[in-house]
């Protein structure tokens, strides 16, 4: 339900209420009060407007202003609330009010706004279509993905997508800087703006207090409360079979009615290819946009394309790491931040003054998720820095494994690193393989220097690596290796543990 001033709109049943009366509005009057109150004070653009009301059809623009005359004598002494901006579009105004009830209680508090965009969205038109019909059947829906990855992006923009369907609220909840399952809670019932009978809140308080009513909760940043924030949606979905919940987090809730949504990165180009197949990539122009926002004339001269190809490329298509190397463009210039990519923690810092701390510096993007693993399992992550390729189980077995470190503490710790999107896992047929990105093993080896570990371990993957090419008594070496591994990929990481 949205409320204009005295009126009461139920898109769902398609009525207009007045005090809880029904008001006869026609069909297309209805349909343009719908369209300006889903956008919930943005302003909708005469062509927006028109390619909701009529779809399929073209028509004189003047048909907005016959049906929206209809509609203003309808609303009365409310007609001023939906506003015409002269050559623009169409706004809804609200007027402040008390908070009188549980129906209006998360409208009025504010907790539905979603913040505006800030800048194009590039690349995820695809993404923010399929979250939004993903959330008409999945209760919820986690968007699963490295730190600056754009989950946070994407959720705002895919809830303001499918915004229209969701009669009651959308509700953005920040969970960044919560710290216990009491907070998460609280944060919920603020967010949607409940009211309950005592100070602190309890699940089944909050589930009676949402009712059946159909709404869109939008919980941002959840890896770090993440037992939290699972057994708190279990509670809530099941006693609203209506809600809909958009997660972005590192690691997936692992509960019953979650369905994943893995974030890609941006598209990068593959080596190779042409100057016109670059500018198409969506981590390129990311690129570009940023560093021309600063700069200016980037990306006109055919060297510097491919340059910036490159630097999308090693990046990983990752969009914070691309903003923060666009912005190192002013001081380095594109052929500096190419050269200077082997530091990229050192010279991808300086971000947005208004970003989140852990977005200023890519290395504060790793740190948020290295403080959130238990120890051995940070130990396991730095010392995969000496793995330069991809890299199985057994191989990881052969170098990790000690008697401090067992193969059960390595299945755990692998398991939870895939999990929390800091190693990706690949499957070559039946067998799985993992890798680092580069940015990832930067960070991993910055780690294992730090803990004096880099000798013990590259001399360790240099003992293992020279094993395999001593042939077992009577075997025949090349037969060996042709069976037992990846030949190329071992040479690759023996260059590493003895360059
Ligand atoms: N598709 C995109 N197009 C343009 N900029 C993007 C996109 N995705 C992310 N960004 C930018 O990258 C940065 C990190 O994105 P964010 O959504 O905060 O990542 P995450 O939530 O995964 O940590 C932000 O500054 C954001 O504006
Ligand atoms: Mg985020």
């Amino acid at each position: 339900m949205i409320e204009i001033g005295n009126f009461q709109i139920d898109l769902e049943m398609r009525t207009l209420l007045q005090n809880g009366e029904e008001v006869h509005v026609g069909s297309r009057a209805f349909d343009i009060l719908a369209v300006v109150a889903a956008a919930a004070g943005r302003l909708v653009t005469k062509d927006e407007m028109m390619n909701a009301v009529w779809p399929d059809t073209i028509v004189e623009e003047n048909n907005v202003q016959v049906h929206l005359s209809a509609l203003r004598k309808i609303l009365g002494p409310d007609r001023d609330l939906i506003l015409t901006v002269p050559g623009r579009g169409y706004q809804l105004l609200q007027r402040q009010k008390r908070v009188t009830s549980r129906e209006t209680a998360s409208q009025a508090a504010g907790g539905r706004r979603l913040p505006p965009s800030k800048s194009r969205l590039l690349g995820r038109d695809c993404a923010v279509k399929l979250i939004s019909s993903m959330l008409t059947h999945t209760h919820v829906l986690t968007l699963v993905g490295a730190g600056g990855i754009g989950k946070t992006t994407l959720a705002i923009e895919a809830a303001r997508h499918c915004s229209a369907d969701f009669a009651e609220a959308v509700c953005l909840v920040e969970l960044a800087t919560l710290t216990t399952p009491e907070d998460v809670l609280g944060a919920i019932v603020e967010g949607c703006g409940l009211t309950l009978p005592g100070p602190q809140a309890d699940v089944a308080q909050v589930v009676a207090a949402l009712g059946r009513h159909r709404m869109l909760l939008v919980l941002d940043n959840a890896e770090h409360v993440i037992a939290a924030v699972a057994h708190i949606l279990d509670a809530l979905v099941v006693g609203n079979d209506m809600l809909r919940v958009l997660v972005t987090s590192r690691e997936p809730l692992r509960i019953m009615p979650e369905t994943i949504f893995r974030v890609d990165p941006l598209g990068v180009p593959p080596a190779g290819c042409t100057n016109e197949e670059i500018l198409k990539c969506s981590a390129v122009n990311l690129f570009l946009l940023r560093a021309n926002s600063l700069q200016g004339e980037i990306g006109v001269d055919s060297a510097e394309i491919r340059l910036v190809g490159e630097i999308c490329r090693r990046l990983g298509g990752i969009p914070l790491a691309i903003e923060l190397a666009a912005a190192r463009v002013v001081a380095l210039g594109v052929e500096g931040v190419h050269r200077r990519l082997d530091d990229r923690m050192a010279i991808l810092a300086g971000g947005y003054r208004t970003a989140l701390p852990r977005h200023q510096t890519l290395r504060a993007t790793f740190d948020w998720s290295f403080a959130i693993l238990d120890a051995k399992t940070q130990s396991l992550f730095r010392r995969l820095a000496i793995f330069g390729s991809s890299f199985t189980f057994e191989v990881m077995c052969a170098v990790m494994c000690d008697d401090e470190f067992s193969v059960a503490s390595a299945i755990s710790g692998i398991t939870e690193l895939v999990a929390k999107s800091l190693v990706n896992v690949e499957f070559e047929g039946p067998v799985a393989k993992y890798r680092l990105s580069e940015s990832t093993r930067a960070y991993a080896f910055e780690k294992l220097q730090a803990e004096g570990e880099l000798q013990t371990m590259t001399s360790r993957n240099a003992r293992y690596l020279s094993s395999l090419f001593q042939p077992q008594a009577g075997g025949d070496l090349n037969e060996e290796l042709g069976n037992r591994l990846d030949v190329k990929q071992t040479l690759d990481d023996a260059r590493i543990a003895i360059s």
